[in-house]
């Protein structure tokens, strides 16, 4: 399974991308604004960063609207993926690039069938989003569990990978790995708090202590 982080925060995505574990970087508006940057200045500064996929998400809901913006978080860098929604018009903007041989990620992806839909606009990514169906007492894995399931009826021509995304804690990471998704995005702390186990903390402790009575050193 890869890793993207799900943040548009630079020193964040610095210091995770030191890990070596970091595939790749998704943002989205609301991460922007977060930022509190212009996008064409971060999205360039995290694809310097990262070498693998970062996706930047266009703002404009009509096709052609979408299809300039595309054109102009393509020149960032090589490694830009246009993140569109699931509309009609971000699906016809999806099935444009990618026939141009743009990397593209469907974005708000709540259900199996528009799952089927992105696949066949040809998206490099679809991203059904966990955390938010489970807020509205629905069951997110259910929905990566039934795209993996109908994607791998039909190897030859849907080639689209499943990208876990609104992934709120380890669980959803543990859970959408077990089911199959090709990638989870995950927020910098929810990544951080996959290495956290207390049985290791207190196995190290106690190796500590007892390597200290040997008086050794490894030299
Ligand atoms: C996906 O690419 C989105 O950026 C993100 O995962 C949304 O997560 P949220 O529901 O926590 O905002």
């Amino acid at each position: 399974m890869k890793f993207f982080v799900d943040t548009a925060d630079v020193a964040e995505i610095q210091a995770l991308a030191a890990s070596g574990l970091l595939d790749g970087v998704t943002t989205n508006p609301s991460l922007i604004a977060k930022s509190g940057r212009k996008i064409l200045d971060v999205v360039a500064e995290i694809c310097a960063i990262v070498p693998g996929p970062v996706s930047a998400e266009v703002a404009a809901t009509d096709y052609e609207g979408m299809m300039r913006e595309a054109a102009i978080l393509r020149r960032i860098a090589a490694n830009v993926v246009i993140k569109l929604p699931l509309t009609p018009d971000g699906l016809r903007a999806c099935k444009a690039l990618t026939s141009d041989g743009a990397k593209t990620n469907v974005t708000l992806c709540f259900s199996a069938v528009q799952a089927l839909l992105a696949a066949k606009a040809g998206a490099t990514y679809v991203s059904p989003f966990i955390g938010r169906l489970d807020d509205i007492g629905m069951d997110g894995m259910e929905l990566i569990r039934d795209i993996v399931a109908i994607y791998r009826n039909y190897p030859e021509t849907l080639k689209t990978e499943v990208l876990a995304a609104s992934i709120r804690h380890p669980v959803h990471v543990l859970q959408a790995a077990k089911a199959g998704a090709h990638v989870a995005t995950i927020p910098p702390g929810t990544l951080r708090s996959l290495y956290a186990h207390p049985l290791t903390d207190k196995g190290l402790a106690a190796f500590l202590a007892d390597w200290a009575k040997t008086g050794q050193t490894i030299a």
